[in-house]
């Protein structure tokens, strides 16, 4: 696959992005992260900037974008603050994309067009307290009940928990049929018998909230089934092929954004008489990440070309989620060492970038689930 071509109008989203990041999510990102608070006013403003629906048609109140332009965006995004990228991230490719690929009219009328258009966030709900890597072995019951459904259980780990509107919630409808007898189902805050959890408290991303869900007796509507009876499932894994494709670009971003800080740091500081990027121990850590930081992005971008292109982007999306979360892994705690002692120090955000880097190999499937996804691929 060569690499895609950015054409004017994907560098004209880049640089919206990289100028949104700077002027509104810079200011206060520390303190965000210091005392957990989600940013209520800065994805108000994503919201109107189109930032929360960008691939959504505009007949639904999105951007009409390609997955390349959207990449783009949440890279830069991540670059400064890693907690907006994934509130993002799970609007635009988890919630938005899946009921705009499978919901009926009425469906996206109603829901898509308020949460394309920023006005309302929304959340995905698979992960269980013992269901996350086996997703298959979902306790959450979705009993049919003739003309609607009875929903019990929890949901666990649920980004923008407390903050969206509506959720996407997979639950079981038909335990004997196993992963073939679930559903999803849109589900409004408000409705009795949903309430939240507790916020969690986090090593990274601590500004976007994390909180388990309880659903007790809800009462849902069969018109808010997504898809037939039993497609559940498939398309819990059909959204998170582009979710991942998200979380590659956050972690891409995370490594990106430790990297220029750490380049320009090594310009600046002096030992031994001389700037420390004159040591090459330090110029050759930052060829590495360069490097490292380099062939990531070419992954992101051919995974998002792949579902732009309508190609199968399974296997791509995969490996970009695997290797680009390797690598701010390892770019992050790099960019602190070049920092030295004040590295460890809040200011100067590389420390927050290297616990934010943590959660990319986690979150949207652990890196040993996604190197059994592409290996499943190899194999079949
Ligand atoms: N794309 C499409 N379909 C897929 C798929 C994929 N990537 N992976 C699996 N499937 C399908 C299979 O084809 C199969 O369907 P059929 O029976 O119709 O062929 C079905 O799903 C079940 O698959 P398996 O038999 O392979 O099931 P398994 O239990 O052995 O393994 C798994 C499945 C791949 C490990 C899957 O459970 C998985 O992806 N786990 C990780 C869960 C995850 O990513 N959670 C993220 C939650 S959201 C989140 O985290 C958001 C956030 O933080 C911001
Ligand atoms: P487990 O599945 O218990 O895994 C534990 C360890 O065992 C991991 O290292 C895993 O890789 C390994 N492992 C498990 N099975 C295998 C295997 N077969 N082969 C090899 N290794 C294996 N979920 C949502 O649904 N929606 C959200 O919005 C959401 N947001 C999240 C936000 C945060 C901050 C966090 C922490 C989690 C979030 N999650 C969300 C949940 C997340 O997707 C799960 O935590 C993740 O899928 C892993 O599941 P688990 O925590 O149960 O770990």
């Amino acid at each position: 696959m060569i690499h895609p071509r950015l054409t004017e109008e994907h560098l004209a989203v880049q640089e919206a992005a990289r100028s949104f990041a700077r002027n509104e999510l810079l200011p206060g990102v520390t303190e965000r992260d210091e005392f957990a608070q989600f940013p209520t006013e800065q994805v108000r403003k994503m919201g109107e900037l189109g930032f929360l629906g960008m691939m959504v048609s505009p007949e639904y109140g999105g951007g009409g974008m390609d997955t390349l332009s959207y990449v783009l965006a949440i890279e830069e995004i991540a670059k400064i603050d890693a907690s907006a990228a994934v509130i993002m991230s799970v609007n635009n490719s988890l919630v938005c994309y899946g009921l705009e690929k499978y919901g009926t009219e009425e469906q996206k009328r109603q829901y898509l067009t308020p949460l394309a258009s920023g006005q309302v966030l929304g959340s995905f709900c698979l992960s269980e307290p013992e269901a996350g890597s086996d997703a298959t072995s979902q306790r959450t019951l979705a009993e049919d009940k003739g003309d609607h459904y009875l929903v019990n259980g929890t949901k666990n780990w649920i980004t923008n928990g407390n903050s969206s509107s509506i959720s996407l919630v997979i639950a079981q409808t038909h335990p004997e049929l196993k992963h073939k007898g679930i559903n999803c189902l849109i589900v409004e805050k408000g409705w009795e018998g949903f309430s939240v959890g507790k916020k969690e408290k986090k090593l990274g991303i601590r500004a976007s909230d994390t909180h388990s869900l309880m659903f007790n007796d809800v009462r849902v509507p069969k018109e808010n089934r997504i898809g037939d009876d039993g497609f559940g499932f498939k398309f819990a894994m059909n959204t998170l092929n582009g979710g991942r494709i998200g979380i590659a670009a956050q972690a891409l971003g995370i490594a990106a954004g430790a990297y220029e800080l750490a380049l320009q740091y090594s310009k600046e500081r002096k030992s031994f008489g001389k700037p420390i990027s004159e040591h090459q121990a330090i110029q050759f850590k930052l060829a590495d990440m360069a490097t490292r930081i380099t062939a990531a992005r070419l992954l992101v971008h051919q995974a998002a070309a792949c579902k732009d292109a309508g190609e199968d982007y399974v296997q791509a999306a995969a490996m970009a989620k695997l290797f680009a979360s390797e690598v701010a892994m390892w770019a992050t705690i790099e960019a602190v060492q070049i920092h030295g002692g004040y590295g460890y120090v809040q200011e100067y955000h590389v420390e927050r970038l290297m616990r934010d880097a943590k959660i990319t190999q986690i979150y949207e499937g652990t890196s040993e689930i996604q190197k059994i996804v592409i290996a499943r691929e190899l194999l079949r």
